[in-house]
């Protein structure tokens, strides 16, 4: 650092490379609003994968995430327990019940966009809808930090804000998933900074106009702790209690947040 110190940027899109991001995040919010449409009691988490490839395919788009560091499908599909980064397979059905958090990346003309949420199998149990709402409204609450003059712990912060609040205003105790937050996003997935979900505000590189962020605030009912399967991917809570997951690729602009990955429906 030294005399770099606080002078760090997180690079800044033009409107036109804006554009570009959010006509790949709007193929994602597509797939997104597909798979949750469709998804119901017996199909599998393969079945909800082919559906999201289909339509990244179909609209000339490529899934980012099939191939990312050997991962192998469209979809990340993290059901209960399992807070992100789930394999889609045959093997795991859908019962009535479930919480199923879906993530999806899609790249087009060399730009990506990455999303996520989080729904339930027909009706879910009150501690489990809490936390899914409450999800929810950390990402929307955290986002709005994305402003141009902001530095990039400002947004951390205002998702452990948005989580403190969260728990009155849901009635729900919740924990933030530690060592797992979002990132930059631009022509790869994964670019800097690392976001975390919480932590002291004002630090780290400065939030520019243009500057964009996936935003993914990951929380659960019981535990900070996860581990990782054998498979390598599947990151579940230490405890078994349930998980749940959100996110936006979202711009900083001088009108404001700009979510790049927006959905067909409200959600
Ligand atoms: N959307 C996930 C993340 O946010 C990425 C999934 S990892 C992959 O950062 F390998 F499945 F792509
Ligand atoms: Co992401």
């Amino acid at each position: 650092m030294g005399f770099r110190r606080g002078k760090k940027k997180i690079i800044a899109r033009t409107p036109g490379e804006l554009d570009a991001m959010e006509a790949a995040g709007r193929i994602v919010g597509e797939a997104l609003v597909a798979v949750r449409d469709a998804a119901a009691e017996g199909m599998s988490t393969k079945d909800l994968d082919d559906i999201a490839e289909e339509i990244i395919r179909s609209r000339g788009a490529y899934p980012t995430f099939l191939g990312y560091m050997g991962y192998p499908a469209t979809v990340c599909a993290s059901v209960n327990d399992i807070i992100v980064h789930g394999i889609p397979d045959r093997k795991t059905v859908l019962k009535h019940g479930d919480l199923v958090s879906i993530d999806c990346g899609a790249t087009l003309d060399g730009w990506v966009g990455d999303s996520a949420w989080t729904f339930g199998i027909g009706e879910t149990s009150g501690k489990a809808t809490a936390l899914n709402q409450a999800t929810r409204f950390v990402l929307y609450e955290g986002m709005k930090a994305m402003v141009p003059g902001n530095r990039l712990t400002d947004v951390s912060w205002a998702l452990e804000k948005a989580t403190d609040e969260a728990e009155e205003k849901f009635g729900v105790e919740l924990f933030i998933v530690d060592g797992y937050g979002g990132h930059g996003i631009g022509h790869e997935m994964h670019e800097e900074p690392f976001l975390s979900n919480e932590g002291a505000p004002g630090k780290g590189p400065l939030i520019q106009e243009g500057s964009v962020l996936a935003i993914e605030p990951m929380l659960t009912l019981g535990t900070v702790d996860s581990v990782v399967a054998d498979d390598e991917w599947t990151v579940a809570t230490t405890d078994g209690s349930w998980a749940s997951h959100w996110e936006h690729t979202v711009a900083a602009t001088a009108s404001g947040p700009r979510i790049l990955t927006p959905r067909t429906v409200a959600d």
